[in-house]
């Protein structure tokens, strides 16, 4: 089975060809960068506008690569949410033009699938159900993934995403964006224990996120520190905020296993997904946890931790060996949560409460 993945939900256009043996045929991403450098973040008609630009001749150029035409494919699968409206629908309009044509089978991919199914496109052994650490530029939950389109949520963020602090914490410290690669890569000449920054929520009951008290703290240690705000007290300060971040996170992670312990007493797996699991501190850290608590870890490689078509390819094999088939009306979705019976996090406010639009 080869199936066509494509993926515009933010500012990366992306497609891939995928087999059911977890062959990755190939895999592009286009990155909107420099398109929205200008402008300090991802301007949403910019990123829907650079899609449409660029996808076709993205997939033209992925097929010819393989060397294959539609008519071999098995089936497209497509981002449909959630995202920024405008840019899902460029790639969803695509695949299903795609699909009506060459009369392939359509999967509507929720992002948030393609992060949490993507350590099983390398790792043959990693069965369900499994805890899942997600954590991206707009998500940072805690769920056990009992199957394909089977999610319990244990926690998620009260506030910001953990990728959306380290790109507020980079533009705070001047270091550009995305923040997460450029705090990093500050961090690793910085002294991560200089300054004492907070740690929120760490040790509570439950496994729920929150991260703005933590760059609120930043942002008065920084402006505190006015002309001493050197090249090297922003790598400290740098270091300071990445380690305060993963402590939260395997401290989180930690009260999670202990609930899918309780759940599943013989689920033995850890897996993480999202953007923010490229980070090489955080990797070992989970590392860690998983030996700890006789956990076997699975984390995917770095290109696949990014936003990625192949991911999305991916989930759409696993659906569509399951016999979930999307016709061509399925609408796009901004917000499109994994686990729809899960409550919205205390002070969501009634966006938080709209669930998926049918
Ligand atoms: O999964 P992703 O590519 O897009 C979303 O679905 O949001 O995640 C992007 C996020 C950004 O916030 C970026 O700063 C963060 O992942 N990120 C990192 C690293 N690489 C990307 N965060 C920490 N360390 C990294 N190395
Ligand atoms: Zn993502």
């Amino acid at each position: 089975m080869i199936v066509l993945g494509i993926e515009t939900s933010c500012d990366e256009t992306a497609a891939a060809l995928v087999t059911d043996r977890r062959e990755i045929l190939k895999s592009l991403v286009l990155s909107q960068l420099e398109e929205h450098a200008p402008y300090g973040g991802i301007v949403p008609e910019i990123a829907a506008r650079a899609h449409i630009d660029h996808l076709d001749g993205l997939i033209a150029r992925t097929m010819e690569h393989v060397g294959i035409q539609f008519k071999d494919l098995d089936g497209v699968a497509v981002t449909a949410g959630p995202g920024l409206i405008g840019a899902v629908m460029v790639g969803l309009m695509t695949g299903k033009a795609l699909s009506a044509v060459h009369e392939l089978d359509f999967s509507a991919v929720n992002h948030l699938e393609g992060h949490a199914l993507s350590a099983r496109l390398c790792d043959h052994d990693l069965t369900f159900p499994y805890l899942l650490l997600l954590v991206s530029g707009g998500h940072c939950q805690l769920l056990i993934v009992n199957g394909v389109a089977n999610y319990k949520r244990l926690g998620t963020t009260v506030d910001d995403a953990a990728g959306e602090a380290f790109d507020k914490a980079a533009k705070l410290l001047n270091l550009g964006y995305p923040g997460g690669p450029a705090i990093e890569k500050a961090s690793e000449m910085g002294d991560g224990k200089r300054f004492a920054l907070p740690r929120p929520l760490l040790g509570r009951a439950g496994c729920n996120f929150s991260f703005s008290g933590l760059k609120t703290s930043l942002l008065h240690k920084t402006q505190s520190l006015g002309d001493n705000l050197t090249a090297s007290t922003r790598m400290d300060l740098a270091a300071s905020f990445q380690s305060a971040v993963v402590d939260v996170i395997v401290d989180r992670c930690q009260h999670a296993i202990n609930m899918y312990r309780k759940i599943h007493p013989t689920g033995n797996f850890l897996v993480a997904g999202g953007g923010v699991v490229a980070n090489s501190a955080l990797r070992s850290k989970l590392e860690c946890l998983a030996r700890k608590n006789e956990l076997q870890l699975s984390l995917p490689p770095l290109s696949l931790c990014t936003d990625n078509a192949a991911m999305i390819a991916w989930a759409g094999i696993e659906r569509l060996k399951l016999g979930f088939k999307e016709n061509l009306n399925f609408a796009p979705r901004a917000r499109w949560p994994l686990d729809l019976s899960a409550e919205p996090p205390p002070g969501a406010g009634p966006v938080g409460k709209l669930g998926p639009k049918a």
